[in-house]
């Protein structure tokens, strides 16, 4: 039976992560479960850093970016040996099962911590929407919100200039930022490791923009770990009669109070979470599919197919 249950997040924090944690300890306290916090992701297993929380404690936190518990990238976790300090902690507290509250690096961590015994119930958490199991991440929508700002601001001065600005965003290998940041503002690129980078083909994109579309701007948003921007931008300056500016958005996008969208969402995932421990389901994902949040064993959110979001590219090239 489970009495006590413990929360931790980890990786790449994400706006709505404290609207989860709150959704874990008011549904759990609400149902006559105790509740405790662990630090800084997989290193506060580690290291016994952990408290109980009550549902006063995450008062407030709702509104809130970042994580109340505090994140981490712990590679050592990888190891049996770490592995076995962590569950030394909880067996200590005598803890039940364990919320992951992260990214796809997270829920290997949770899948190998349900190998040693310990029940887990993973919730999707990071900005980069690259996680199998579910459609959207927590996080995912605020920072989308973030880059459609920074680039309408963008293309105030680019069309003042008659320049062409190449905006970086983040994602990780995944290109769900670029894409729909570049569908909502209206680049008239998008590169994404999806497409692929092609320095001739992009010149030639941009140079028929000018001549034959007769645009006075041109906004590329091109996804992290493609290429070097600035050098992009010296190219785009060489090559076409657009004058290139990059501007990375960066860490901008992992900050921030939650959209309406990630705090519902992360909500309902808390809530989810909890209920799937309590009716037994002792090694499972939550994830939003087809319209509900929902659960699934965590085995099987590995093997889930994302959708490839072949016709949303298509689109994003034919309105240009
Ligand atoms: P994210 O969860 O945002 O993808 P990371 O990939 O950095 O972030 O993973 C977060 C943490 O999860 C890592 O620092 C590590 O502690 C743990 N982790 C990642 N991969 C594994 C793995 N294969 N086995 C056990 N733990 C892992
Ligand atoms: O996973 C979230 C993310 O912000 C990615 O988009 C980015 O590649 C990475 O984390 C940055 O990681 P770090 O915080 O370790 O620099």
């Amino acid at each position: 039976m489970i009495k006590k249950i413990a929360v931790l997040t980890s990786g790449g924090d994400a706006p709505g992560m404290n609207a989860a944690i709150r959704s874990v300890v008011r549904s759990s306290t609400a149902r006559g479960l105790k509740v405790y916090g662990v630090q800084n992701g997989y290193l506060g297993l580690i290291h016994d850093d952990l408290f109980e929380l009550t549902a006063s404690d995450v008062s407030g936190i709702i509104i809130r970016g970042g994580t109340m518990l505090g994140s981490a990238r712990v590679p050592g976790f990888k190891g049996l040996a770490v592995q076995q300090l962590a569950l030394e902690t909880l067996q200590k507290h005598e803890i039940d099962a364990i919320v992951v509250i992260g990214g796809d690096g997270s829920y290997r961590g949770a899948l190998a911590l349900s190998k040693l015994g310990v029940k887990v119930v993973t919730i999707p958490g990071t900005i980069d929407n690259d996680i199998p199991g579910t459609e959207q991440t927590i996080g995912f929508d605020t920072a989308l919100n973030t880059a459609i700002e920074a680039i309408d601001r963008l293309r105030d001065t680019s069309s003042s200039h008659h320049r062409c600005s190449v905006v970086e965003v983040m994602g990780n290998r995944c290109g769900d930022i670029a894409l729909f940041a570049g569908i909502a503002t209206g680049a008239e690129l998008v590169i994404t490791p999806e497409t692929g980078f092609n320095l001739k083909d992009t010149m030639k994109h941009l140079s028929q923009l000018d001549t034959v579309s007769g645009k006075k701007h041109a906004i590329v948003v091109i996804s992290e770990k493609l290429t070097d921007v600035d050098d992009l931008a010296v190219q785009i300056s060489a090559q076409t009669s657009f004058s290139g500016r990059s501007t990375v958005l960066g860490y901008i996008q992992r900050g921030g109070s939650p959209t309406a969208m990630d705090r519902i969402l992360a909500t309902e995932m808390g809530d989810v979470a909890v209920s799937a421990l309590l009716a037994g389901q002792h090694a499972s994902a939550v994830g939003y599919l087809d319209g509900h949040v929902t659960s699934m064993k965590l085995e099987d959110a590995f093997e889930y197919k994302r959708n490839e979001k072949e016709e949303i590219f298509a689109l994003q090239r034919r309105l240009v």
